[in-house]
């Protein structure tokens, strides 16, 4: 999701973007890597590939995803400085955040305490892919910077029930309730908490900036600066997938954290600020979910 809009955020530019999938190329494999590089000799990288996966995923699968992460980190970036990149941005999220962290999240709480449970493995892996960013700098002066990004959504979101996050679950649940004309479409917990998103095109808009503009060994948040509770974002999604039945909000199922949002003032400070209004990128992002079906 976050690469395809890069590409289509990075043909605005004068560049030549060489991506990964256009080469098939297993990025944890140390000598495809290389004779990519050797071919295309870039001078700036952006890392955004990885596995991800939402609650039932990180459960499931925790070797897997720390895995993919570290490997993916601990080939690409020293692939980059072997080469000679002059700038490169490794992205991670808000997992990586303590939990207990006070809201909303600033940089300064990275590895202040322990983070959610759940996504622990991936978290640490994405944790280290920021510090192995910062040990680079520290050691060879290297412009290498990492960024935590809001949750994210957008055209090629995955959409499948077992492994989606919450825009593309009530989504895809709400297009199949309308279809099947089921009256009543229950959503997990109460419906109060509060969450950030950043619609995707936004967040490829920002990556950009920041490889324009940001130099710093510290990480930097890129999110909106604006919270959704869960209720607001169904009856938005209500709206844009036309569904017209009742939204029962299951208070039996867990909430999780009241609210969770990123710092992102010195993302604003810097100059810049999202374009994209949370509607208007809901019914674009629906717009692209019905061509999948
Ligand atoms: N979307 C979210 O809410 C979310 C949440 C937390 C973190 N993230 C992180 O944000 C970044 C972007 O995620 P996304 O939403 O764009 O995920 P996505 O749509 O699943 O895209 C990830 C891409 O990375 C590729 N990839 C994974 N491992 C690779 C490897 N070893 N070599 C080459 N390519 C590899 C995948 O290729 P295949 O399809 O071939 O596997 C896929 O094209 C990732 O680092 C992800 O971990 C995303």
């Amino acid at each position: 999701m976050v690469g395809q809009a890069l590409k289509r955020r990075l043909a605005a530019e004068n560049v030549t973007a060489v991506a990964g999938d256009d080469n098939d190329a297993d990025l944890r494999d140390p000598a495809r890597l290389d004779s990519l590089f050797a071919a295309a000799r870039p001078r700036q990288v952006i890392v955004v590939a990885g596995k991800e996966a939402g609650i039932a995923g990180n459960q499931k699968q925790p070797a897997d995803l720390m895995l993919d992460s570290l490997m993916v980190a601990a080939t690409v970036i020293p692939t980059a400085w072997r080469h000679g990149v002059e700038k490169l941005l490794y992205l991670a999220s808000s997992c990586t955040y303590p939990k207990r962290a006070p809201q909303p999240l600033s940089v300064e709480s990275l590895w202040t305490g322990p983070v959610e449970p759940t996504s622990k493995a991936y978290a640490v892996a994405k944790l280290a892919g920021m510090q192995l960013c910062d040990a680079y700098r520290l050691q060879h002066g290297t412009g290498f910077i990492s960024a935590i990004k809001a949750d994210t959504f957008g055209p090629g979101d995955d959409f499948s029930l077992d492994n989606s996050h919450v825009v593309s679950a009530v989504m895809r649940r709400m297009h199949e309730a309308k279809l099947s004309g089921n009256p009543v479409l229950e959503i997990w917990g109460t419906g109060e908490p509060r969450r950030e998103f950043i619609y995707v095109d936004d967040l490829a808009d920002a990556i950009v900036f920041l490889m324009k503009n940001y130099d710093d060994p510290q990480p930097i948040n890129i999110g909106t600066g604006v919270t959704t509770s869960i209720r607001e974002l169904a009856e938005l999604l209500r709206n844009v997938t036309g569904y017209q039945g009742t939204l029962r909000f299951d208070s039996n199922r867990p909430d999780g954290m009241p609210l969770k949002g990123l710092n992102s003032a010195p993302l604003r400070t810097l100059g810049w600020a999202p374009t994209w209004e949370l509607t208007a990128a809901l019914a674009s992002t629906y717009e692209s979910f019905l061509t999948t079906l």
